[in-house]
């Protein structure tokens, strides 16, 4: 059984499959029923969402399926109930499994256990599926994904900067974190990230001089200092990460043509500047639009393969 649990549950030439796929389904969004019948797809969200729900339910109707939100709150698994007998009970009613939740392992426990393929809605781990929509709106705007420079600023020891190395590192990328000491992406990632590159030609490098990281990239990403469920690390992770801040100076030192990407919600005048968020550069709604034709291409994928286990 195939799993998106992160990024690198996909091989390069999958990961393009995948983008290939989004972007057909993108021209033509009502073509593809893989999921008609309705097929269940079951959602779950035990943080705050806007954009993952709302494009998950989109692409699920669009796929032929019927998307089902299991209340995060009243079903309170692990607590009320375990990972595995709530895997087993949703695998029994559903085709499809998309869970944005805190644990990583408690989401490898769901996928170990239900039976059908479960995807990562975001966990405190990765945000794959953000980073499928983040490649997918950069082909989109700069074409050939293999050899771009692109400046990942502020917190790169969240999801985001993981999924960014992963990711990156399978489409070829150069990333580049330009983030203080102790919040670079996991050393595990790391270290992964680096042997996906050996075979992509991509690179990954860690700088903590915010201008060096942004001087000449293609593209600049950022995301929250403050992501869900660190509230109460507020003010020191603010004094951390605010020379990081996406600010047109930072702009000024990239690729003239550089595009500013973030997977939203976003917070005018903390990690990115208003006038460089609302800007020229800013390709934000593209980004989230595209979470739609990303996951529905995601799901598509597994659905094909669901028989297979690998
Ligand atoms: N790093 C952020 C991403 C939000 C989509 C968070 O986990 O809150």
């Amino acid at each position: 059984m195939r799993h998106f649990l992160r990024d690198d549950d996909l091989t390069p030439e999958e990961q393009a499959e995948v983008l290939d796929l989004a972007a057909a389904m993108k021209a033509d969004p009502y073509a593809a029923k893989p999921l008609a019948g309705p097929v269940t797809v079951a959602t779950i969200y035990d943080k705050p969402t806007l954009r993952t729900q709302a494009s998950f339910a989109a692409g699920i109707a669009e796929l032929g399926g019927f998307p089902m939100l299991v209340d995060g709150i009243l079903a309170a698994i692990g607590i009320r109930e375990s990972v595995p007998d709530v895997a087993r009970i949703l695998g029994r009613q559903a085709g499809e499994i998309v869970w944005r939740t805190f644990a990583q392992g408690n989401l490898e426990q769901m996928a170990s256990y239900a039976g059908v393929p479960v995807v990562n809605a975001l966990t405190d781990e990765f945000h794959p599926c953000q980073l499928l929509a983040d490649l997918l709106t950069l082909r989109e705007h700069k074409g050939e994904l293999r050899g771009l420079t692109v400046t990942f600023l502020g917190d790169a020891a969240c999801n985001m900067g993981n999924s960014y190395a992963l990711a990156g590192a399978l489409a070829g990328l150069h990333v580049r974190f330009g983030a203080p000491e102790g919040y670079t992406p996991d050393a595990d990632v790391l270290a992964r990230a680096a042997e996906i590159c050996a075979g992509t030609g991509g690179s990954i490098t860690l700088d903590q001089d915010p201008i060096k990281a942004a001087a000449g990239a293609d593209v600049l990403v950022t995301d929250t200092w403050v992501s869900m469920g660190k509230e109460d690390e507020k003010a020191e992770r603010e004094a951390v990460f605010s020379p990081y801040a996406l600010t047109q100076e930072l702009v000024d030192h990239a690729h003239p043509d550089a595009v500013v990407m973030h997977c939203l919600p976003a917070y005018r005048g903390k990690e990115i500047a208003a006038a460089v968020l609302d800007g020229p550069r800013s390709i934000v709604w593209d980004e989230a639009e595209n979470r739609r034709h990303a996951q529905k291409a995601i799901l598509a994928f597994l659905w094909e393969r669901r028989g297979a286990h690998v």
